[in-house]
């Protein structure tokens, strides 16, 4: 039997305009999906992870093209080799934690293992982008590279995409609400694309301030400027209103977790729903904010940065 990981990842910066060729920042979390495969009489795919309610099924038909892709990547046939993969781990799948990512990174380091194909981790970084496209479509590649490599990155896409490691001074609590809507990136994706072609100018605007923001939020990153990252969330976010991502559901975690003492809140990910990241420097503050969103119904991830 052999076994893989892949990290999920919150977007602190970026999001939406790294499609753009803009550069974006995602940090790795805690949390991790495990992907274990071991030889089978028929091919079969048991998905144990923890989710958000209905994540999967409505996932499903996009992962089993995502399996397909991967398999097809890595020259895998499991007709003729058939196998089980099963999937586990603390990760809750849910949008915007890079549910999609993690498990094509973990699935990649099984298959790797399992059939002995010698990948270094750029090459499970390949295979997880290959399989990310059965979910997005044509994803920036920042969440598989988030996944395989942990830390913090600064991803700038391409073809090498570019990857540079920041590293923080401190780490810093932060508190992500759950809106339980599970939206679908790829039709999010082409939503502002199509905004974009209709207002072409102000796009221009709000794309030179987004990577101005995400080229900030580095510095105050690596010297743990909390005042200062909060602020630059707040204002990546007022973007990301602007281009028609963010929701009611939200809009609502942003007002509590603010009210409550967070230094910054947006939208992290995909948007229309998935996940609420905010900034909340100290335990204190942390548990504070937890608790007011749990309060009004909402289901909560607490972690570190850095
Ligand atoms: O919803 P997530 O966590 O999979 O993030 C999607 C990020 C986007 O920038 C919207 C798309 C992409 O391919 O980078």
């Amino acid at each position: 039997m052999s076994e893989g990981y892949g990290y999920g990842k919150v977007i602190l910066f970026g999001e939406h305009f790294v499609v753009y060729g803009l550069p974006a920042i995602a940090s790795a979390l805690s949390g991790k999906t495990i992907a274990k495969v071991e030889d089978s009489d028929k091919f079969e795919l048991v998905d144990n992870r923890p989710e958000t309610p209905g994540y999967k099924e409505k996932k499903k038909a996009q992962q089993d093209d995502s399996l397909r892709r991967i398999f097809e990547f890595m020259k895998i046939d499991v007709e003729k080799s058939p196998i089980r993969i099963t999937l586990s781990g603390d990760l809750v799948a849910a949008s915007g934690v890079g549910a999609s990512a993690a498990s094509c990174a973990a699935i990649a380091r099984a298959l790797n293992d399992h059939f002995n194909l010698g990948l270094g981790d750029e090459g499970i970084n390949r295979v997880a982008y290959e399989g990310e496209k059965g979910y997005h479509g044509t994803p920036s590649g920042i969440d598989n590279t988030a996944a395989t490599y942990g830390g913090i990155i600064l991803f700038t896409k391409g073809d090498p995409p570019k990857m540079e490691r920041i590293s923080m001074k401190n780490p810093i609590e932060i508190v992500e609400g759950n809106t339980g809507v599970t939206s679908d990136t790829k039709t999010v994706v082409e939503d502002v694309a199509k905004k974009r072609e209709e207002n072409l100018e102000e796009f221009e605007k709000i794309f030179s301030r987004a990577k101005e923001i995400t080229e900030e939020a580095k510095d105050a990153l690596i010297n743990a400027d909390a005042e200062k990252i909060g602020r630059l969330m707040d204002e990546n976010q007022e973007l990301l209103r602007k281009i028609g991502v963010s929701s009611d559901e939200l809009e609502t975690l942003i007002k509590i977790a603010k009210n409550n003492g967070a230094l910054g809140a947006k939208l992290t990910g995909t948007g229309r729903g998935g996940l609420m990241v905010s900034l909340t420097p100290s335990k204190e503050l942390q548990e504070k904010v937890a608790n007011a969103i749990k309060e009004q119904g909402f289901g909560i991830f607490i972690n570190n940065i850095g």
